[in-house]
């Protein structure tokens, strides 16, 4: 039997938290046969919350689930972590300044990534999905520098999901059908939704959709707003939706992602496609050997170049409202 593998949920109390922990137990993540030990950490307010959600996955009796470790103390929750997923962070409330977000976050992903760095395992692989999310894990892998920049990722991977299920209704094919869409940038309303090398079948899906238009407004935006649509209807925000693409992140990043086939992940940009070396910036990768390369060579023509830019601008600003927020 294979060794349990430790994966470290932060924010393990939230909503996400609540709908990812039992699909990591589940399998979802990592696979059918493999064990997996859960460390769940949040913050002492959520304590006797987090210790519920203990409680039920015993109840839950899991086959693959070895062991449960539930806390408030950041050292104890990462010593021996393969896998992170960061979910916890400061919201934003009403009345609160951006800037004001932003410095409570970079407190804790500066303090976090330390853990990290401190008591992970080698090679721990880092999944941030806690909002900024683009900045937040910038700023963990400035303050884990002994962690390999290649282990620190954001999830784009909801974004990207987004953009296969409005293609694959729009004209009506199983979503499975639907390959290659591309998010570039970061996790907000700047992120570009790119269907350019998008397929189905074999067919480029501009050439089946027939409606440029739509490609270049409705599409992107309804992409881009989906995460407000959600709270709008909710009154919360997606949190099955995005511990699912938090597990396919994950999956495919460890496992491979199938021939001819990319996905999108927030990584450490080299300056690919002209985008600004030294942002954490969502790129088409593909995965092999648990390890993401950048898919090369596509064409950017002039619309995307500024859609490119434009979310590039955005994570470049932010990159220094955190190192603003550090001083
Ligand atoms: P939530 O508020 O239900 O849960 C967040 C949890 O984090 C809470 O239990 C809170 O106590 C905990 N927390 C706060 N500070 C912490 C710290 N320093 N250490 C450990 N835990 C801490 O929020 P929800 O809905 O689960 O969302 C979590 C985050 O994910 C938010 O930042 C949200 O904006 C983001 N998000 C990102 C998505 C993406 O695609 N990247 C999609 C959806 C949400």
């Amino acid at each position: 039997a294979k060794d349990p593998v430790r994966v470290l949920v932060t924010g393990a109390a939230g909503q996400i938290g609540y709908a990812l922990v039992p699909m990591i137990a589940r399998g979802i993540m990592l696979g059918p046969d493999q064990p997996v030990i859960l460390h769940m950490l949040d913050i002492a307010p959520a304590a006797e919350a987090l210790n519920g959600v203990k409680m039920e996955l015993v109840d839950a009796a899991f086959p693959l689930l070895k062991g449960v470790v539930a806390t408030t103390d950041a050292v104890e929750a990462c010593t021996g972590v393969n896998v992170a997923v960061m979910v916890g962070g400061f919201p934003r409330k009403e009345g609160m300044e951006r800037k004001d977000v932003m410095s409570k976050n970079v407190s804790i992903y500066k303090s976090q990534a330390s853990a990290l760095e401190k008591y992970a395992a080698p090679n721990c692989k880092v999944l941030v999905v806690a909002n900024p999310a683009n900045t937040n894990a910038l700023i963990l892998k400035e303050f884990a520098p002994s962690i390999p920049e290649k282990n620190i990722t954001c999830l784009t991977r909801l974004d990207h999901n987004r953009a296969l299920g409005q293609i694959s209704e729009k004209l009506n094919v199983q979503v499975s059908d639907v390959k290659n869409v591309i998010i570039w940038g970061n996790h907000s309303s700047t992120q570009y939704p790119d269907v350019t090398h998008a397929t189905v079948g074999d067919k480029p899906v501009p050439e089946l959709i027939k409606d440029d238009e739509w490609l270049k407004s409705g599409f992107i935006s309804t992409v881009q707003q989906r995460g407000a649509a959600i709270i709008k209807a909710r009154k919360l925000s997606s949190a099955l939706s995005a511990a699912s693409s938090a597990c396919d992140h994950i999956r495919d990043w460890v496992c491979g992602t199938p021939e001819g086939t990319w996905v999108s992940m927030g990584v450490y940009s080299d300056g690919s496609y002209n985008v600004p070396a030294g942002l954490i910036y969502s790129f088409p990768v593909t995965c092999r050997n648990g390890e993401w390369s950048i898919v090369q060579g596509l064409s950017i023509d002039e619309f995307s170049r500024k859609k490119l830019d434009l979310t590039a601008e955005e994570l470049t600003e932010e990159k220094a409202l955190a190192y603003s927020c550090l001083s």
